[in-house]
């Protein structure tokens, strides 16, 4: 085993004792000695629509015969634009244009970008700063580490990109534990925004980048107003708001996109899992009519110096297409919204278990916070993780943190066995 060098894992501790998953079906996946697995985490956030769907697999095959790859630098494909437009009307019509990348990472150093050079093209280069906040996890690329708030992802790669201010993060579990949905206190911490335009002067920034609910850093759910507070700062500074929504896009709270729950409208929104149920690498950034406008009134030429290789394959738009119907087809949003409460309550039931301090909840996402072993950060919370799999389920752990994002197709019956089995570990857990 020894050859893959696998990434944010504990490869000694992993190698000594594997967990290999062989196939995956609806809710399950299946381990190498054959035992079922509950996905309490849809992969890794990636699999909104439920594992193996016919469909999407039969899309991916068709393409791979018909059209193995196409170059999208100066040349094109059907599927890539016929995607972009399913995607628009996804999004409800809010943004206008899509510009396709492999990943998340990829999407958040792109509309970084994006964002630098439209107000370099507007006469405004002089802003060039980014503002990120703590605890924000915006993948591994160089522009997304920077503006990311997780201290143990960056501490060991120096200095990063220069010009950027980090916001404090909302978690406040003094004044908001237990809070059911959206926790009522720390609206007010948006207002670190005007202290960053204080110090830096509205001037040189050129955009903030936001999760709407932060996932990675453990299920970071935005106090109430905290959102449209930020957004009314952004709009009176001439300052881009950015939502990277790659945990929270395609569905996860119920609704398409997170803007659409909290009805807070980004300028651009970071995209990628579930876009293609995870079957296909691939990422979007979706953007307003404007910024591409600007693009768009430059003097002929290219007009974007950026791209991937792999920007808009065949096989990613055949998958992505493919995940748009089955999300029509099989009424997954609405699945999602019919579950929802009784996932709430259901989570509420761990209420009072060993090493639980705190409970949170938004749409299908889930976080269990648990008081750390002392002197040992992280252990806890490992141990839950190894514990829950050997008992045939497969949860996500930050630190001490439970997250929990399943499938949204999954039913009552599931939601039982998630915590049923996660409540059992709990007792059970040192
Ligand atoms: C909010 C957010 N942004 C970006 C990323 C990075 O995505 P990827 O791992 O596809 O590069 C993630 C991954 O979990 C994420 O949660």
């Amino acid at each position: 085993m020894s050859s893959f060098w696998m990434p944010f894992t504990n490869n000694r501790d992993f190698k000594r004792d594997p967990r290999l998953l062989v196939s995956a079906e609806g809710m399950y996946y299946r381990d190498v000695d054959g035992n079922q697995v509950l996905d309490g985490a849809a992969g890794l956030w990636c699999v909104p629509c439920g594992h193996g769907q016919p469909k999407i697999a039969a899309a991916i095959a068709q393409m791979a015969g018909q059209l193995d790859f196409a170059p999208t630098f100066q040349m094109g494909h059907p599927a890539a634009f016929e995607l972009a437009e399913r995607l628009i009307d996804f999004s409800g019509g809010r943004f206008s244009h899509v510009f396709y990348t492999n990943s998340g990472s990829e999407a958040v150093d792109t509309a970084l970008k994006i964002a630098l050079a439209y107000h370099r093209l507007r006469g405004e280069g002089g802003r060039t700063r980014l503002i990120g906040r703590e605890r924000g996890y915006h993948g591994v690329g160089f522009g997304g580490l920077s503006v990311g708030g997780i201290g143990a992802n960056r501490k060991a790669f120096g200095p990063l990109l220069p010009g950027v201010d980090h916001l404090r993060h909302t978690h406040d579990p003094e004044r908001n534990a237990f809070a059911r949905g959206e926790p009522e206190h720390g609206a007010e911490l948006a207002d670190d925004l005007e202290r960053m335009l204080l110090l830096h002067d509205p001037s040189t920034i050129a955009a903030v980048i936001v999760e709407p609910v932060a996932g990675s850093t453990g299920v970071l759910i935005p106090p109430k107003g905290y959102l449209a507070r930020l957004r009314a700062i952004c709009d009176r500074h001439g300052i881009l708001l950015i939502f990277d929504e790659v945990i929270t896009g395609f569905g996860r709270l119920t609704t398409p996109f997170a803007g659409d729950w909290f009805g807070v409208e980004p300028d651009m929104m970071t995209t990628a899992k579930g876009i293609t149920n995870g079957a296909v690498p691939m990422g979007a950034v979706f953007s307003k009519g404007f910024i591409h406008d600007a693009f768009m009134d430059a003097p002929p030429g290219i007009e974007l110096f950026h791209g991937y290789t792999y920007s808009g394959h065949p096989l990613a738009c055949a998958a992505a297409l493919a995940t748009l119907d089955v999300f029509a087809e099989q009424g997954v949003l609405a699945n999602a919204a019919a579950i929802q409460p009784y996932f709430e309550e259901a989570l509420q039931s761990l209420r009072g278990l060993p090493h639980v301090i705190d409970l949170r909840s938004l749409g299908i996402i889930a976080g269990i916070e648990l008081a750390p072993i002392p002197g040992q950060p992280g252990a806890r919370g490992y141990a839950a993780l190894k514990a829950a799999f050997a008992d045939g389920l497969l949860i996500r752990t930050t630190g001490d943190i439970i997250a929990l994002s399943p499938p949204l197709v999954m039913e009552r019956q599931h939601v039982d066995e998630l915590f049923g089995k996660l409540a059992d570990v709990l007792k059970r857990l040192a």
